[in-house]
């Protein structure tokens, strides 16, 4: 009997290590929005296609599947390493027209104009998705372009079935009303009666679209007939996206900003994002924080984390936008010294007012998220982080007529007034002022966590809005202060503040009522969110050469190995 124990015990330490995850494999992950994205991004693997190829197949396909925040006429950002441990950031968010101005959404007394930034054809920015993955493609691709869109064009053309997050999204009354407004939008997102879970959804001219970019490549869409469609709606919609604006559109290739957290190596997305820094803001000061020897969620972790945040979110209003256009003080914002000091001015009892970090006015706050993330690695070790989206649900509700896509409204992200919020809430600040050219400020941060060897370690990312910096420092925090595995710190409930408005906004059934009773004894304010919970982080963990994905059970996303 006793050999029998001690036999089952021999065996069971032979296996390795259990971890949770939606998704096993070896050979190639995908974590994405939807089931039928992941697949292709995994039938690209099985190919022979390499972890770029399978960004642009999942992209296109969420361009088709996940028309609320998946896109070719919106923008993104993409982190990648390499197997051979090099990494790089290709930003491919819209641009501000030429036409546009700093003053363009105020009225005549100076006020911002109600919904000129979100809902009317002057809220898009030139759009950038298209370019972005034609740009990788040429450069870092391996299978042939119509290849990779060939799956998308087939979804579109003879339609996928509806799952339940596209129906909630479909039939939500305002987000119905938004697209009921142009035709060319309300023939397609809406129907009589409500959509039905498993209805199948038809959008032929998308096809005709994406089969037009797949035959004359991706500068079809900046000055093929889709350009022509796009400065033919801004025509008659009153938007200033002209041709000019459509040719001149470029992806930006930059290094990514790398820090260090604990035992560990991080990259992320440099501006226009302001993910990177934002994010290596929060976690350098939480360093200096014993977090591991505390209780998950009790009131020391969430003061500790909020402090940091609160600062780290003041610094990204005082200083980041384009950098092409604004001198950001990287070296400054990233050092030790910098992070020690913010570190210095956080009481360990007691909330800092967010007006004594940083003065600002500020007029009401809002909140609304839709974008959508996904990680990828394959068999040789390259893995791709991206997070793309339109901004707002459905982005500002225009489809291009005769094409079947939504335009963005991300012109919203640009602070249309000082001391006035965007519909995340963030308040805007000269350095991320509207001016011709100029990338709007993103809180994108598609992320990748390596070991010090340089081995791959965490793929991470979110949508979310202002929200997303926060969720991905938890998630990253959650697996390395608190030993997490990756479907654990993904699912674990999250919290977040960005300095204004000064309040904790949580997700429901997170924090104790002893937590929350606490934290406010220190003065801190807690808000609840919505019922849509914060973000959704398609996550990747790597172990032992086994890839595990983590699909953010939040919106029901889809992770698939081999
Ligand atoms: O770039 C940004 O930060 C926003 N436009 C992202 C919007 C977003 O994440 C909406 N999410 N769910």
């Amino acid at each position: 009997m006793l050999y029998k124990y001690i036999s089952v015990f021999f065996y069971l330490s032979l296996l390795l290590p259990y971890i949770s995850a939606d998704a096993v494999g070896k050979n190639g992950l995908v974590v994405s929005s939807k089931e039928a994205a992941s697949q292709i991004g995994i039938d690209i693997h099985q190919k022979g296609g390499n972890a770029i190829d399978a960004a642009i197949g999942v992209s296109f396909a969420l361009s088709v599947t996940h028309p609320s925040a998946g896109n070719l006429g919106g923008g993104g950002f993409m982190v990648i390493k390499f197997a051979d441990g090099k990494s790089t950031t290709i930003d491919y968010r819209e641009v501000a027209p030429i036409a546009s101005s700093k003053n363009m959404y105020l009225d005549e007394f100076g006020e911002v104009i109600t919904g000129l930034s979100t809902l009317s054809a002057l809220s898009s920015g030139v759009p950038g998705t298209v370019s972005g993955l034609g740009y990788v493609h040429n450069k870092y691709g391996s299978m042939k372009w119509s290849s990779l869109i060939y799956p998308s064009i087939i979804l579109a053309e003879f339609g996928y079935h509806l799952d339940a997050h596209n129906v909630s999204l479909l039939n939500n009354e305002y987000l119905k009303s938004k697209l009921s407004y142009y035709s060319s939008s309300k023939n397609i997102f809406t129907k009589e009666n409500s959509f039905e879970l498993n209805d199948l959804f038809i959008q032929k001219d998308l096809s005709r679209t994406l089969s037009r970019i797949s035959d004359y490549g991706y500068k079809e869409f900046y000055n093929g007939l889709t350009s022509d469609l796009i400065v033919e709606c801004m025509n008659k919609n009153g938007g200033i996206i002209s041709k000019e604006d459509l040719n001149n559109y470029r992806p930006i290739e930059a290094d990514p900003i790398s820090f260090s957290y604990r035992d560990f190596n991080i990259v992320s997305m440099p501006p226009s994002s302001s993910g990177g820094i934002t994010l290596a803001l929060i976690l350098k000061q939480l360093e200096y924080f014993d977090v591991s020897s505390y209780s998950f969620h009790d009131s020391k972790h969430v003061h500790t984390f909020v402090e940091s945040e609160k600062r780290a979110y003041a610094e990204r209003h005082k200083y980041l936008g384009d950098t092409r256009f604004v001198d950001i003080p990287y070296e400054l914002l990233l050092s030790d010294e910098y992070s020690h000091d913010l570190f210095k001015s956080i009481n360990d009892s007691l909330s800092t007012p967010s007006n004594d970090i940083y003065t600002q006015e500020i007029t009401f706050d809002t909140e609304s998220e839709e974008t959508t993330h996904f990680s990828i690695i394959d068999k040789y070790g390259n893995c791709v982080s991206v997070t793309t989206t339109l901004n707002g649900w459905f982005g500002n509700g225009i489809v291009v007529d005769g094409s079947g896509f939504l335009l963005n409204n991300e012109m919203d992200d640009f602070s249309s007034k000082p001391g006035h919020p965007n519909m995340y809430g963030l308040v805007g600040s000269e350095a991320n002022s509207i001016e011709p050219g100029k990338r709007m400020l993103s809180s994108m941060t598609p992320t990748i966590v390596s070991h010090k060897d340089n081995s791959p370690y965490l793929i991470l990312g979110s949508p979310g809005g202002s929200t997303i910096i926060t969720t991905v420092a938890q998630i990253v925090s959650n697996v390395i202060d608190f030993n997490m595995e990756i479907k654990d710190a993904v699912e674990s409930k999250r919290f977040h503040h960005q300095w204004l408005p000064d309040l904790i906004q949580i997700e429901n059934h997170s924090l104790s009522i002893e937590t929350i009773n606490k934290l406010e004894s220190m003065k801190h304010e807690i808000k609840y969110r919505s019922s849509t919970g914060i973000g959704e982080a398609n996550c990747i963990m790597i172990d032992n050469n086994y890839y595990y994905g983590a699909g953010d059970s939040r919106r029901g996303a889809k992770a698939i190995a081999y």
